[in-house]
């Protein structure tokens, strides 16, 4: 099947089959391997895209079902708040084994996006389906809030 998906700003051309997951034609198709595979099932958020914004798990979501839509992978995670959250991030050395972090960052970034001055129940539902078998909670929490404190001193 022939689609056209916008990712990272970009148009790209693409034929692919019908029901090829979004996560495949990032990684496989276009070579975004920044964007990783967990489950495959939609339960552990390393697959985390933004689509129009919103954090989406590309493992299940349909890239046909992406069409017309502005997909944003970590590789474009541009602008203000993105690039606060990954800043920060890098501060305070969230990361431990790195496998979960790209879904990590996108789901703060579409979190801080859409709620600049989360409390922490905003933040555990945002961020609970994102697994860290590293047990990198405690710093994510802590670098979305100084993200969103960072992000409100700035404006
Ligand atoms: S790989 Fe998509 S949620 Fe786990
Ligand atoms: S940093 Fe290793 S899985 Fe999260």
């Amino acid at each position: 099947m022939e689609m056209t998906l916008t990712i990272n700003g970009q148009s790209h051309k693409i034929d692919v089959a019908d029901d090829t997951p979004l996560l495949w034609v990032l990684r496989d198709t276009i070579g975004l391997t920044g964007t990783k595979y967990g489950c495959g099932i939609a339960q552990c958020g390393a697959c985390t895209v933004l689509v129009d914004g919103r954090p989406a798990r590309s493992c299940t979501l349909r890239a046909r079902n992406a069409q017309g839509k502005a997909i944003t992978t970590i590789e474009g995670n541009q602008g203000r708040v993105g690039e606060t959250v990954i800043a920060v991030w890098n501060e305070l050395n969230v990361h431990q084994c790195g496998y979960c972090q790209s879904g990590q960052v996108m789901a703060a970034t579409g979190l801080l996006s859409s709620n600049p001055k989360p409390d922490d129940a905003a933040i555990d539902q945002a961020m609970s389906g994102c697994i860290c078998r590293c047990g990198t909670y405690v710093r994510v929490r802590k670098a979305i809030k100084q993200a969103a404190e960072q992000l409100q001193s700035d404006s």
